[in-house]
Parts: structure tokens; C-alpha cells; sequence
């Protein structure tokens, strides 16, 4: 039997992460972890107590929030305290406040343990920011994915649209620059592409490709 690899899946919002991170665990019949769907269960937890703002109130009431993450017929299903959350913390308003939330050094402890616990026997595929860089700094196999800012824009506005909710994709390009920017200067583990993490540009690629990409890199690590 193979080894049960950890593979670190990091880039920006629309880069095409979870798309491609779903396949390859399902390819691999691995754990597909999803870490962005826990700061936003945070951040919807905040927005609906009016918690903004207030970054040790939320660190301390973080640390007894119940999230639970599984995987269920492709999809990501999150529960908060026993609420399943997993629609509507892919609200624009969510999407909107994410990034302050995902700033709080405290708030990254907690999730980052979790992660941790989660992922620590192997069999996952995990996405994120800070995967290969703080979570997992020894996984197996570390992919960066990006792609060009109108590209990325361009999906995000699609997946609104396909769920029903229409924001012209200029408006999704102004919140992914913001949230790129905070994301990636954030003094807490900022969003950056560690030097051992294989860089996939995601613009001009198929879905399949990025695939492809990615399980062979998987292949060469489970020789190692
Ligand atoms: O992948 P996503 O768009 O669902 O992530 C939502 C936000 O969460 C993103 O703007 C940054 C933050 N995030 C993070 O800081 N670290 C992670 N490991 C995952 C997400």
C-alpha cells in the first residue's frame, strides 16, 4: 500500500484550489480539508453577533465555537455548534469580512491546531494560505496555484451566478484585490509561496491539467 502523503494546497482566492484540491482527493481517495470554510464560519459567527472590530472578544469566543468539517458528496458541509453553515458562509458579505477575521493572530492559532490535528495521519489533501508554509511545513507535496486577477475574477462572479446571486465582475475584481492584499500583508502568517512549493499558473490551464499536474508530483513524492 501506498504511504498516506500530506498534500499542501496554498494561493489566492479564484486560483482554482478547491476545484483541482477536490479532484486529486478524490482521485487519491484521501481527506479533502478545506481551511478557508473554518474563517469563514468564524466570520459569520462574528457578523451575526456584531463582533467586528472586536479581535479579543472573538479570539476568546473562537476558542469554544464546535466546528466541524466533513466532506459529503463532493461538497464541503461545516456545522457551528451543531448549525450547519455551509451555504452561507459563501456569502458576499462573508466573502467581504473574511480577510479581517483571517488577520487575527489568535483566531489562526485555534484554526491552525485544528488543521493540524485534522491532517497529523495523513491521507489529506488541504487547502489554504498557510498550508505549506505554517500548518504543514513538512508536508509531502506542496503546490502553489495562481492565476491573473481578471481570470480569477472572472470564476468567482461565475460561481455567484451560478448560485443565483448576480455581482457585476468588476465588483468581485475590487474584493479580490482587497482581500489579496490583506491576505498577503497581514503580519500573521501572510499569504506567500514558500521556496520548496511547486508553482502552478493556473490562467491557461484545464481543470484536468492542474489535476494531472498535481498527482504526478504526488507520484514522484510517494517513491521518496
Ligand atoms: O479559500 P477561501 O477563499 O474560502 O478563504 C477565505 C479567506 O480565509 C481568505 O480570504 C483568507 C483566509 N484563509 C486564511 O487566511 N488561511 C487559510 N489557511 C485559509 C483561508
Amino acid at each position: 500500500m501506498s504511504k498516506k502523503l500530506i498534500i499542501a494546497i496554498d494561493g489566492p482566492a479564484g486560483s482554482g484550489k478547491s476545484t483541482s484540491a477536490k479532484l486529486v482527493a478524490q482521485k487519491l481517495k484521501y481527506l479533502y480539508i478545506d481551511t478557508g470554510a473554518m474563517y469563514r464560519a468564524v466570520t459569520l459567527f462574528a457578523l451575526r453577533n456584531n463582533l467586528m472590530g472586536q479581535n479579543q472578544l472573538i479570539s476568546e469566543l473562537t476558542k469554544n465555537l464546535d466546528i466541524v468539517l466533513e466532506f459529503i458528496d463532493g461538497e464541503t458541509k461545516i456545522t457551528v455548534n451543531g448549525e450547519d453553515v455551509s451555504n452561507e458562509i459563501r456569502s458576499f458579505e462573508v466573502n467581504s469580512n473574511v480577510s479581517e477575521i483571517s488577520a487575527i493572530a489568535d483566531v489562526r492559532k485555534i484554526l491552525v491546531k485544528k488543521q493540524q490535528e485534522m491532517g497529523k495521519n495523513g491521507g489529506v489533501v488541504m487547502e489554504g494560505r498557510d498550508i505549506g508554509t505554517v500548518v504543514f511545513p513538512n508536508a509531502d507535496v506542496k503546490i502553489f496555484l495562481t492565476a491573473g486577477i481578471d481570470e480569477r475574477a472572472q470564476r468567482r462572479a461565475l460561481e455567484f451566478s451560478e448560485k443565483g446571486t448576480n455581482i457585476p465582475v468588476e465588483k468581485v475584481k475590487e474584493n479580490l484585490k482587497n482581500r489579496d492584499f490583506i491576505d498577503s500583508h497581514r503580519s500573521s502568517s501572510p499569504l506567500t509561496k514558500s521556496p520548496d512549493s511547486i508553482l502552478v499558473d493556473t490562467s491557461n490551464t484545464t481543470i484536468d491539467q492542474q489535476v494531472e499536474l498535481i498527482i504526478a508530483e504526488v507520484k514522484k513524492a510517494e517513491t521518496k
